[in-house]
């Protein structure tokens, strides 16, 4: 049912990515992802894409691809440090998140047991899941305020709904308009390159 999706391959790309990163802390990073969390196998989300094992990871990697030709596309400046760091770790937070549980389901009018991918765990800190990623690289490494920002904002419109984020997010996509280009990365990866196992 859930099919890893050339893991090892993802994961090679993603590391020789991540290690050509030339910062204080990202040996340490690495170093985490790789013996305290699930971050290679994990899903990208419970039912809307890529929810299958290795789907963060992959989601991660089409991301980057997608914000390259972006930025590329509208001559937009950024430093190849700057778009590994904010692709590739700007889901972090989904790390030791998801879990594997068996749910009773019928099909073809006969109940069988499925596997399906929950998220009932407890978020802490309770924040953004944006935030909650910009916390985690921070605790290792310094982001640059434009990394700071593309992550925060990556989710678009989708990211608040009062009054304040609306106006704050519309200056940003404005005044930094990488930070537009990497919420529609994040689009165009979640709906175009990736898909929905069932
Ligand atoms: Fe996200
Ligand atoms: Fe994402």
């Amino acid at each position: 049912m859930y099919k890893p999706e050339a893991m090892e391959e993802n994961k090679k790309v993603f590391l020789d990515l991540l290690k050509s990163v030339d910062r204080k802390g990202i040996d340490s990073l690495i170093d985490y992802l790789e013996t305290k969390t699930d971050f290679y196998t994990a899903p990208a989300s419970t039912k809307y894409h890529n929810n299958c094992i290795g789907g963060l990871l992959a989601h991660t990697l089409n991301v980057y691809e997608s914000f390259k030709k972006l930025l590329d596309m509208r001559g937009i400046e950024l430093s190849e440090e700057s778009v590994i760091v904010i692709a590739l770790l700007h889901d972090i937070c989904k790390c030791n998140y998801y879990v594997l549980e068996q749910r009773n389901r019928k099909i073809n009018g006969k109940w069988e047991q499925v596997d399906v991918w929950s998220n009932t765990k407890t978020v802490s800190p309770p924040l953004p899941h944006s935030y909650r990623s910009i916390r985690m690289i921070q605790s290792f490494l310094r982001l640059t305020p434009q990394e700071e920002l593309c992550i925060y904002y990556h989710m678009g419109p989708y990211g608040g709904e009062d009054y304040e984020y609306r106006g704050l997010l519309q200056k940003v996509n404005t005044d930094y308009p990488e930070t537009l280009l990497f919420y529609t990365a994040d689009l165009l990866s979640t709906y175009l390159d990736e898909q929905t196992y069932e």
